[in-house]
């Protein structure tokens, strides 16, 4: 059980803290927590960071351009500090998420001005490393045999209703599948599932201040795992259902799977559960079986489509999305082209690519045939056309079409709202059609490489990210 009732009542907030996040959507969660936690310490949120007492920089180690980023941003906030140091508001600085678990105390000696660095495991001990962080820098970066989220209080109501109609809720953690180009084991540690009831706890609390879309989230959400009350094995499917059965809940989702995962409870949860959104991003990484093997994906390129086939079966509505590398160590002018060959064959409503990056301590690292640069830039940019390509005809595909759509937040003009679509992409339509968190139906009149536009909205929809960039700093894990 939570100990939402043990908690003293929150201070009256006289300080704030500012959190900067990079990376998945489960660092997206874990700053929302963290930020709840610090609350109940006194801190309120901020968007500015001039404006803050303690700022985080919830960081991701998954590219090495993520994890540099993270030092030239310490660079600029150590000036901020100096200019705060001796006033009565000095400035405490905070690394927390990957970069934090793997490179720990490295940090504090890379970067002075840091004054604490904390591990994805142990940030429910925030407020007290805050305070012994006056005394001298704190780094904690334990996998805490506690489970973090036995001690974070349930949310608020007020606080998921500031972050409106949709959610985040974490239910499975780190990974055990050990991918040779990937920290994720490393700093996220093994698998594990929450409980059943916890979540259900923490689902209704979402529920019950407003939220009407609950996104699941886990590095590998497809091995959640864990039982029902008379002792019953489950799966993420059967989790899905009991989900489903809350009052009040409209949509799910989840995010992000593993092929090997994808069990029949799963497949057949997409046939049964209307509140289960067709969309699932089901990474395949490669389509050479030789690099697939060397990557110890555990997974041809044949049983990936095998199991599309067996989901676009169940929902033939699904639109597929998915993560692709480019440049592995040893992949040939001929592994590339299978890799293009998969992508024509799974047909992506939307799919992120990357070039291959070095991440010290992994396997492929280690590995001796790696691929030039020069070649690795050019494959991907061919790989992006294509997936562009992809993308664009899945949008267009739905002009004509009425479609349910979430109303989630304002648009850019006074008459505009912006929704989500069954299948994730962003809808601008008019305010006459109802209000935040209603779903309603959208008659499609036009769209763009990422969004939709419904009937009787005027003016352009804002430009908003490209899903094949390799620069974003949120990308699905
Ligand atoms: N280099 C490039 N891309 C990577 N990913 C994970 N590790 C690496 C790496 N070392 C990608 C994978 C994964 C996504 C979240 O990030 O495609 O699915
Ligand atoms: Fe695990 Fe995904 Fe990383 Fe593979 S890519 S090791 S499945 S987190």
């Amino acid at each position: 059980m939570q100990n939402d009732t043990k908690k003293p009542e929150p201070q009256a907030p006289t300080k704030k803290v500012f959190i900067k996040t990079w990376g998945c959507q489960m660092n997206v969660y874990d700053s929302t927590r963290m930020s709840d936690a610090l609350e109940a310490d006194g801190y309120a949120p901020t968007t500015t960071m001039e404006d803050a007492d303690l700022v985080l920089l919830n960081t991701c180690h998954i590219r090495e351009k993520a994890a540099e980023k993270v030092y030239s941003n310490l660079g600029r906030i150590r000036q901020l500090k100096e200019t705060r140091a001796g006033t009565d508001r000095p400035l405490t600085i905070g690394v927390t998420g990957c970069v934090a678990q793997a490179e720990g105390q490295e940090i504090i000696r890379r970067e002075r001005a840091v004054d604490l660095v904390v591990g994805p495991q142990t940030y429910h001990r925030l407020p007290e490393i805050v305070t012994r962080s006056k005394s001298g820098p704190q780094v904690d970066t334990e996998y805490a045999v506690e489970d973090k989220f036995e001690h974070l209080a349930l949310p608020k109501k007020r606080q998921v209703q500031a972050r409106g109609v949709t959610a985040f809720l974490t239910v499975q953690e780190g990974c055990d599948k050990f991918c040779t180009f990937c920290v994720v084991p490393y700093t996220r540690g093994a698998e594990v599932s929450r409980p059943l009831a916890q979540i259900l706890d923490e689902a209704r609390a979402l529920i019950d201040a407003g939220v009407r879309e609950i996104t699941l989230l886990g590095q590998n959400v497809n091995a959640w795992h864990g039982v029902d009350g008379t002792g019953r094995e489950l799966g993420l499917g059967h989790l899905l259902h009991h989900l489903a059965a809350l009052p009040g809940i409209a949509r799910l989702r989840y995010v992000t799977s593993h092929p090997r995962d994808m069990a029949d409870d799963l497949i057949e949860a997409h046939r049964d559960l209307d509140c289960l959104m067709p969309y699932l991003h089901l990474p395949v990484q490669a389509g050479s079986d030789k690099i697939l093997k060397s990557m110890n994906r555990g997974h041809t390129s044949a049983d990936y489509l095998s199991i599309i086939n067996r989901v676009r079966e169940a929902r033939p509505d699904i639109a597929i999305s998915g993560d692709m590398i480019v440049g592995f160590p040893g992949e040939t002018d001929d592994d590339f082209e299978a890799t293009m060959e998969i992508v024509r064959q799974t047909n992506y409503a939307a799919c992120y690519s990357f070039k291959y990056s070095m991440r010290p301590g992994t396997p492929g690292a280690e590995m001796t045939d790696q691929v030039d640069e020069a070649v690795k830039t050019e494959r991907l940019a061919r790989l992006q056309a294509l997936l562009s390509d992809q993308q664009k005809a899945f949008n267009a595909a739905c002009i004509g079409k009425t479609i349910d759509v979430l109303i989630e937040k304002p648009g850019r003009t006074e008459d505009q709202w912006i929704g989500r679509s069954p299948w994730l992409q962003s809808v601008v339509m008019p305010r006459t059609l109802g209000a935040i968190g209603d779903i309603v139906s959208v008659d499609v009149i036009a769209a763009q490489a990422n969004s939709l536009m419904g009937a009787g909205a005027q003016l352009a929809p804002p430009a908003s990210h490209n899903s094949t960039s390799q620069n974003m700093e949120t990308a699905t894990l």
